[in-house]
C-alpha cells in the first residue's frame, strides 16, 4: 500500500524547515511513501493569485498526512483577510475538519538551561495541551463596521455549541488515560457565555473518565500557573484562542519556540502535522531556523496518520542525542544551522 504525504511548505522559515522533514523522509526510505508538494500561503498568493489554490486543497484531501511547514509574509499583511497567507492552514484545518490539536511540551533531557524558567521549575515538564481548532473566535462572524456615532468598530463572534465542546473534550480525556490521567480544562467561565458552556460540557463527558481527574481553570490564571508550577499539568484542555497563546508560553517553558511539534486530527486518519511556529520572517532565508519542531511533527505524523510507532519513536530518539550532544541551533544558544540540525538527526536514526 503506498501513502501519499503532501509536503506544504508555505513561506519563510516554513520552506528551509520543510527541506529538512524531506530530507529525513527520504533518508528513512520507508516503502511505499509518496511525497508531493504543493504551494501555500504567500507563496501561493504571489504565484497563483490564493493562499490556498484549490489544487492544494486538492492535493491534501487525497493525501494520507499532510506535512505543513509555516505560513506567514509580511508583504500581505495589508491584503484582504481572505487572501492572506494565514488562510491557508485556517483553511486547511476548516476544510478537512481537522479539529483536535495536540501540543505536546516536554522537557527533554539537557535542555533546562535554555527555558525560561529555573531548572528547578523546568525540570519535570510533560504537558499536552489539547487545542480545539475548528470553532471559537476565529470561525465566527467578523467584520469592520461602522457604529451609531460614525466610528470604526472591528468584531468577531466567539461562540462554541456543544457538540464542537463534547468532541474536543472526548479527545482529552482519551489523551489524559494514555496519560497520567489528569485534564485541566482551561476556560473563562467567570466572564464567558462561551466558556460556561464549555465547562458545564467538560462535566457532563468527565461522567464517562471516571479514571481521570478533571480540574478547570480560569485561562488567566493558567498563564500565570505556567511558568509558576508547569510540572502541575498533564493534559490541558481548551479552546482554539487560548490554545494558541498557552502553546507559545509553554513553548519556551520547555526551551524554544522551535521545539514544539504539532498534530491536527479529524474524525478519520487524515492528519495535519506542523510546527506551533511561524514563517518567523526575522529569520527567514538565514539557515537559522531550528528544524526539529519541524521533525518531530513527522515523527507523530507516523504516530497518529501513518500507524508506525516505530519510526515515531525512532525520530524522537534521534532528536533527543541531537540535543543531548549539544546541536543546537541559535534559538537554544548554539551554533548549528538548519541544514546541520537536520543531517545530525539523520545521522542519529
Ligand atoms: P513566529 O512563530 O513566526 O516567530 C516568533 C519568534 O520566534 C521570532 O522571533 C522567530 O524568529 C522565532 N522562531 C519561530 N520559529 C523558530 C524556529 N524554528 N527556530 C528559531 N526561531 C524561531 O511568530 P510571528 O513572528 O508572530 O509570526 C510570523 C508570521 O507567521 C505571521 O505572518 C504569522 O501569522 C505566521 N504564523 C503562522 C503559523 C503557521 O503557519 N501555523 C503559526 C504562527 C504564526
Ligand atoms: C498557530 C498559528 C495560527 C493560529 C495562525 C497562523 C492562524 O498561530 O498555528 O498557532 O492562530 O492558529
Ligand atoms: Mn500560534
Amino acid at each position: 500500500m503506498v501513502s501519499q504525504i503532501a509536503l506544504l511548505a508555505g513561506d519563510g522559515i516554513g520552506i528551509e524547515i520543510m527541506a529538512e522533514a524531506e530530507k529525513l523522509l527520504r533518508a528513512l526510505d520507508i516503502k511505499g511513501l509518496s511525497l508531493i508538494h504543493a504551494d501555500c500561503g504567500g507563496t501561493a498568493y504571489h504565484k497563483h493569485g490564493h493562499p490556498l489554490p484549490k489544487a492544494t486543497l486538492d492535493i491534501a484531501k487525497n493525501s494520507d498526512a499532510i506535512l505543513f511547514g509555516a505560513v506567514g509574509d509580511p508583504s500581505c499583511d495589508n491584503l484582504d483577510r481572505h487572501l492572506r497567507p494565514e488562510q491557508a492552514v485556517l483553511g486547511l484545518r476548516s476544510e478537512l475538519g481537522l479539529f483536535a490539536n495536540l501540543r505536546p511540551a516536554k522537557m527533554m533531557s539537557g535542555m533546562e538551561g535554555s527555558s525560561s524558567l529555573r531548572a528547578n521549575i523546568s525540570q519535570n515538564i510533560d504537558m499536552l495541551i489539547v487545542r480545539e481548532l475548528n470553532g471559537d473566535v476565529y470561525f465566527g462572524e467578523k467584520g469592520m463596521r461602522q457604529t451609531d456615532t460614525g466610528l470604526r468598530q472591528g468584531y468577531d463572534i466567539m461562540s462554541y455549541d456543544e457538540d464542537e465542546v463534547r468532541r474536543i473534550a472526548h479527545v482529552g480525556f482519551k489523551a489524559a488515560q494514555g496519560r497520567q490521567g489528569k485534564l485541566c480544562s482551561v476556560d473563562k467561565a467567570n466572564v464567558l457565555e462561551t466558556s460556561q458552556l464549555w465547562r458545564d460540557v467538560v462535566i457532563e463527558v468527565a461522567a464517562e473518565y471516571p479514571d481521570v481527574e478533571l480540574s478547570h481553570m480560569y485561562v488567566d490564571n493558567a498563564a500565570m500557573q505556567m511558568v509558576k508550577a508547569p510540572g502541575q499539568f498533564d493534559v490541558i484542555l481548551t479552546g482554539n484562542l487560548f490554545g494558541d497563546i498557552l502553546s507559545d508560553l509553554a513553548s519556551m517553558c520547555v526551551g524554544s519556540i522551535g521545539l514544539l511539534a504539532s498534530a491536527s486530527l479529524s474524525q478519520g486518519r487524515l492528519g495535519l502535522y506542523e510546527p506551533i511556529h511561524g514563517s518567523a520572517p526575522d529569520i527567514a532565508g538565514q539557515q537559522i531556523a531550528n528544524p526539529l519542531a519541524m521533525i518531530l511533527s513527522t515523527a507523530m505524523m507516523f504516530r497518529h496518520s501513518l500507524d508506525n510507532e516505530e519510526i515515531a519513536a525512532k525520530i524522537e530518539q534521534a532528536v533527543a542525542k541531537t540535543l543531548a550532544d549539544n546541536i543546537l541551533g541559535r534559538d537554544l544558544g548554539g551554533l548549528a544551522s538548519t541544514s546541520e540540525i537536520g543531517d545530525a538527526v539523520i545521522a542519529r536514526l
